[in-house]
């Protein structure tokens, strides 16, 4: 996830560019550049950090002038934060200038043919081949050649491009990325979403996936990649400023329990062979026989990102027969844990940057213990230190409370599991190619999952003044409680525990009595019949039992109150669906209570605190 804009037009670029970027921080801010025609020559200027790095740069005299140019504020895949890896990114000769939002998946290998060419790379992005391609494929037609180009480059992109060979025009290039257009009088922009052009116009085209727009100050023409001209509908803007950087959502919470069809796409992408065989991590670059001798995994990790885990525990335990301990960090830190050299430490951590947890990865360094850090940010602290990184690919999170950084975890933990299965060649191998084509299933599932946010958002409505609820559930369901259970907490201020649902016989049952809500989860096969018989002891105490369960699953609407559907699934991966009712469940409560969803009271986003 990166942000895009671009400007042509009589105003001055590098106002309306940095205006535009303010707007689309939120989709990335690890740096930010743009590029601005000047006096027939193209000016560049970029800075790792935050945009106001940039905007220093170029404030007074080192302003840049010019009336056309793009600009870019970056969410690190490909490389490092860096100023070299900032867009936008020129050929050698200047000739292109381009920027980008998505990934290049072959660029490697455009890369070894343009490098083979004579062509230098300044960066260690996927981005950086897309200019050079367009030299080296000059046709002496701008259209011409981007239209080739796109046929050379495989995966997401949102591309703004402009050439010194054709000044006063600009293209724009959709797959899959988003992309659209703002119509001006005597002039037009480019965006990734639409507040970064809202100051300037209402008046906007969205482009289709596959489609491109050639801009002038006075004229828009759009095209398939084929080259046909397309018809467009212009689309009027009614939403605010404000609600237009949520994507029309009313928090980015909301608006991130809905990308996470999209995220969990982007973390299985390029990591799955072609024939759907076998797991691909081209990241993890152990020494030779080291899968082999791990004898034991200590998962570490705080809050979701922990819960996570727990459900990652079962995953590789089950593929591989590792024993797996899953420990919040803040504990596990303390604790002298027993390692050897055939432990393997994985920490989980979204922001890359948890105290407790870096804390953890850096215990384990230095006692030599080799670590894998699963995370969403590249270039964070965790990212940086440990031995082998995965990255999480679910884009920027601003909400406080984590939901798609959890289930791209999980896509992960998942992925690894089956991937160290296969290099021991363990028991369950053969079992992969089911659990890949099941993963590949999951955005379709959660998109389904999400259609039951009515029946949520209605049920939230009559429930939201209660003061305690239960979450209860066996194996993966009780992880997927545990979370469900603490979003609850963390933004309705609703008590709530998760409990093994065998264990409350044990003690907690003192606490149902008439009404009291207990949010069953019950999606695992083996355990179903146990679970029914906990759901029935605290049905028997009168409580108000809400299940999450499969649709088609008719026992369970006998011993319940109300039963929220979701798609079947393997039960093995149901956690990532099954978590997605309880994400919109909190975030209702939440709603109805009058609470500040995404800024959650007592907490920060990023704990670097002890
Ligand atoms: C809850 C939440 C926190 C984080 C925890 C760890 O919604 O977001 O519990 O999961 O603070 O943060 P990271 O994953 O950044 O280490």
């Amino acid at each position: 996830m990166c942000g895009i804009v671009g400007y042509i037009g009589n105003k001055q670029a590098q106002d309306v560019l940095l205006h535009g970027l303010s707007k689309l921080e939120y989709r990335g801010y690890d740096s930010a550049g743009i590029a601005i025609f000047d006096n027939g020559g193209v000016e560049l200027k970029k800075s790792v950090g935050r945009l106001a790095n940039l905007a220093e740069l170029v404030d007074g005299p080192d302003r840049i002038h010019g009336s056309q140019g793009i600009g870019h504020t970056r969410w690190a895949t490909h490389g490092r934060p860096s100023d070299a890896n900032a867009h936008p990114h020129q050929d050698n000769q200047g000739n292109f200038t381009i920027v980008h939002n998505g990934i290049i998946e072959n660029y490697m290998q455009l890369r070894d043919e343009l490098t083979a060419k004579g062509h230098t790379f300044l960066s260690e992005t996927d981005t950086e081949v897309v200019a050079h391609l367009l030299d080296d494929m000059w046709t002496g037609d701008l259209f011409d050649t981007v239209l080739a180009v796109a046929k050379r480059i495989h995966g997401a992109y949102a591309l703004g491009i402009m050439t010194k060979h054709e000044p006063g025009k600009l293209i724009a290039v959709r797959k899959q990325s988003p992309l659209i257009v703002g119509l001006g009088e005597g002039e037009n922009f480019i965006a990734s979403d639409i507040p970064a052009i809202l100051e300037y116009t209402r008046n906007v085209y969205i482009l289709d996936d596959g489609e491109m727009a050639v801009l002038t100050a006075d004229k828009v023409e759009t095209f398939d990649l084929e080259g046909n001209p397309t018809t467009k509908e212009v689309y009027e803007v009614t939403w605010s400023a404000s609600a237009a950087e949520k994507g029309g959502y009313e928090h980015f919470m909301l608006k991130e329990i809905h990308e996470q069809p999209r995220a969990i796409r982007d973390t299985l992408t390029g990591r799955i062979s072609e024939d759907g065989q076998k797991v691909v991590f081209d990241e993890i670059a152990w020494p030779a026989g080291y899968a082999e001798k791990i004898d034991r995994i200590h998962i570490v990790a705080c809050g979701t990102s922990w819960h996570a885990g727990m459900v990652g525990k079962q995953a590789i335990e089950r593929l591989t027969r590792i024993p797996v301990d899953c420990e919040v960090a803040s504990e596990y830190r303390y604790r002298e844990p027993i390692v050897s050299e055939n432990t393997l430490i994985i920490v989980i951590t979204q922001s890359g940057e948890t105290a407790d947890t870096m804390a953890a990865l850096r215990e384990a360094k230095e006692q030599g213990v080799r670590v894998l850090a699963i995370t969403n940010v590249v270039g964070s602290s965790a990212a940086r230190e440990a031995d082998d990184v995965i990255f999480t690919w679910a884009g920027p999170e601003i909400s406080v409370a984590s939901t798609k950084a959890y289930t791209t975890q999980l896509i992960s933990l998942y992925l690894f599991a089956a991937w160290l299965a296969q290099e021991r060649n363990a028991a369950h191998v053969s079992e992969i190619p089911n659990i890949l084509s099941g993963l590949k299933q999951l955005p379709e599932l959660a998109d389904m999952a999400l259609q039951t946010a009515p029946s949520i958002e209605a049920f939230a409505k009559n429930w939201a003044e209660k003061e305690h609820a239960f979450f209860i559930g066996r194996g993966m369901d009780y992880a997927v409680s545990m979370e469900g259970s603490l979003k609850l907490k963390e933004i309705s201020y609703m008590h709530a525990e998760a409990y093994a649902a065998g264990e409350l016989k044990h003690g907690t049952l003192a606490l149902i009595v008439e009404d009291i809500p207990v949010i069953a989860v019950v999606t695992q096969e083996q355990l179903y019949d146990k679970t029914l018989s906990n759901i029935k002891e605290v049905k028997a105490r009168d409580a108000f039992v809400l299940a999450v369960a499969f649709e088609g699953d008719e026992e369970i609407k006998k011993s319940v109150d109300q039963v929220i559907a979701i798609p079947r699934v393997n039960p093995f991966l149901s956690p990532v669906i099954s978590v997605i009712p309880l994400q919109l469940l909190a975030y209702y409560a939440s709603v109805v209570r009058g609470n500040d969803v995404d800024n959650p009271r007592n907490l920060a986003k990023s704990v670097t605190v002890e």
